[in-house]
């Protein structure tokens, strides 16, 4: 409930003005976002390197709007891969969405933008994640993917375990593809996502046993300790358990953790997303955590009172 308030509010365009208009709004986004440059995300992924942490660096924003703003995205994206590769001592993957590059022009002109990314990526040896969006893409995003991987073997892409149907989906999935396994972060119908935390919390249990079992290389995208837990003693029982498995988790959230997991030998990766079109990315991040909204607010107020 909480969630689906603060995503409806952050979407009324006051509320998107103080953010962005306003120095506090940037420094609260700073928290979540390593910078607006490339070189940025990459000095973040330095930083994150030094504690044995690896990284994957995402391009904000989504559905372009003009086949200009895809194919920016594109060319953004192969820089970002040229820069990683010039690093390769880094351990760098790249995440991408497909509505940045073309998913609602149509499939094909997705196709013809990604296909550059992952020739280039093939080629360097870099991953190549894709992030799932909001339930109406998914069917999109699958195709996509599942026509990808029969010439990319080493794309990987997201589920979201607040959707009832990727139940199914695991089992149409190519095979042993990587999988990014998340809770889920849109504003979505109740028809079609788990509503109660402890069903997205279950379905998450459940896809995780699946995926494991079917042989894919996992990697288990949250910040719940329970969660985590649960997945650390399986993979820990399993022989080669950690040659398929890592840890991920989001830039700026529980960096406790992440150093925690890194320390102890564990194999972890943070999502670093850079870039200036970094609001809806934010509003996810403060619907995920009731501290966080307050937070702002009350920065929010505090300076109103300062100024008065
Ligand atoms: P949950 O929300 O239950 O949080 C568990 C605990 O983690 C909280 O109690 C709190 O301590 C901490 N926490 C979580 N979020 C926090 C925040 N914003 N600030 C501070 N603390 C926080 N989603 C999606 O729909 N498509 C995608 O492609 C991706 N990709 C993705 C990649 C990676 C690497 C991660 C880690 C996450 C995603 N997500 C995503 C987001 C995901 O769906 C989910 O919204 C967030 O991970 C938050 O959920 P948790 O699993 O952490 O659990």
């Amino acid at each position: 409930m909480f969630r689906q308030l603060i995503l409806r509010l952050t979407a009324l365009s006051p509320f998107r003005w103080l953010t962005i208009e306003t120095r506090l709004g940037r420094a609260v986004a700073g928290r979540f976002v390593a910078g607006e440059r490339l070189v940025d995300a990459m000095g973040a992924a330095r930083r994150l390197d030094r504690e044995r942490i690896a990284s994957m660096l995402d391009l904000l924003g989504e559905n372009a709007e003009a086949p200009t703003q895809a194919e920016a995205a594109r060319e953004a994206y192969l820089a970002a891969l040229k820069t990683i590769s010039n690093e390769p001592s880094l351990d760098c993957a790249i995440s991408v969405k497909l509505t940045q590059l073309g998913l609602d022009e149509s499939v094909d002109a997705c196709r013809a933008n990604l296909l550059p990314i992952l020739e280039a990526a093939e080629r360097d040896g870099t991953l190549v994640m894709v992030d799932m969006e909001s339930h109406a893409y998914v069917d999109a995003t699958l195709e996509v993917v599942h026509g990808a991987h029969e010439r990319f073997p080493r794309i990987g892409v997201a589920l979201q375990s607040y959707l009832r149907r990727t139940e199914r989906d695991v089992f149409d999935l190519p095979h042993q593809m990587r999988i990014r396994l998340v809770k889920g972060s849109y504003l979505e119908p109740p028809d079609v996502v788990f509503e109660d935390k402890r069903d997205v919390d279950a379905s998450f249990r459940r896809l995780f046993v699946t995926l494991l079992a079917r042989g894919h290389a996992i990697d288990v995208a949250t910040h719940d300790p329970r969660l985590i837990e649960g997945a650390r003693r399986r993979v820990d029982a399993l022989a080669g358990g950690w040659s398929r498995v890592e840890f991920q988790m989001l830039y700026g959230v529980r960096r406790d953790l992440q150093a925690r997991l890194a320390r102890q030998g564990y194999p972890i990766r943070v999502y670093i997303p850079y870039g200036t079109e970094w609001y809806p990315y934010l509003t996810r991040r403060l619907a995920e955590r009731p501290a966080n909204m307050w937070f702002f607010l009350s920065s929010v107020l505090r300076s109103g009172r300062t100024r008065s």
